[in-house]
């Protein structure tokens, strides 16, 4: 996804570019970030897993979390604490307006 950028918001997507309860990756200022698609709205946290760097917009979302597709840490959207590992990610603001969804970075 290409995101276009304005001063503290940027526009990632569009709500449809995200299947529901799934991520994908864009980037904000050569920083790789993953939105996800919840049952409750959106999330967006950083792209690289802080273990070992792995995609987490390609891991299982479930219950406001993702799971790491490499070695299994399970991150909470939310907070971006792993709940079985020592390990924290940056969570990023979302808002969505109508079909637009927008992020600012922490
Ligand atoms: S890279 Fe994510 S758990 Fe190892």
């Amino acid at each position: 996804m290409t995101a276009i950028a304005n001063p503290t918001w940027t526009l990632v997507c569009r709500v449809e570019d995200v299947p529901l309860l799934e991520g994908r990756t864009t980037s904000i200022d050569d920083r790789r970030i993953a939105i996800f698609r919840l049952l409750t709205g959106f999330a967006a946290i950083d792209a690289h897993c802080p273990h070992a760097a792995g995609p987490l917009a390609d891991g299982i979302v479930a219950d406001s979390c993702v799971t790491c597709p490499l070695h299994g840490r399970r991150f909470d959207l939310e907070t971006g604490l792993a709940l079985n590992g020592p390990e924290s990610v940056a969570v990023h603001e979302v808002r969505v307006e109508e079909d637009e969804v927008w992020v600012r970075l922490s």
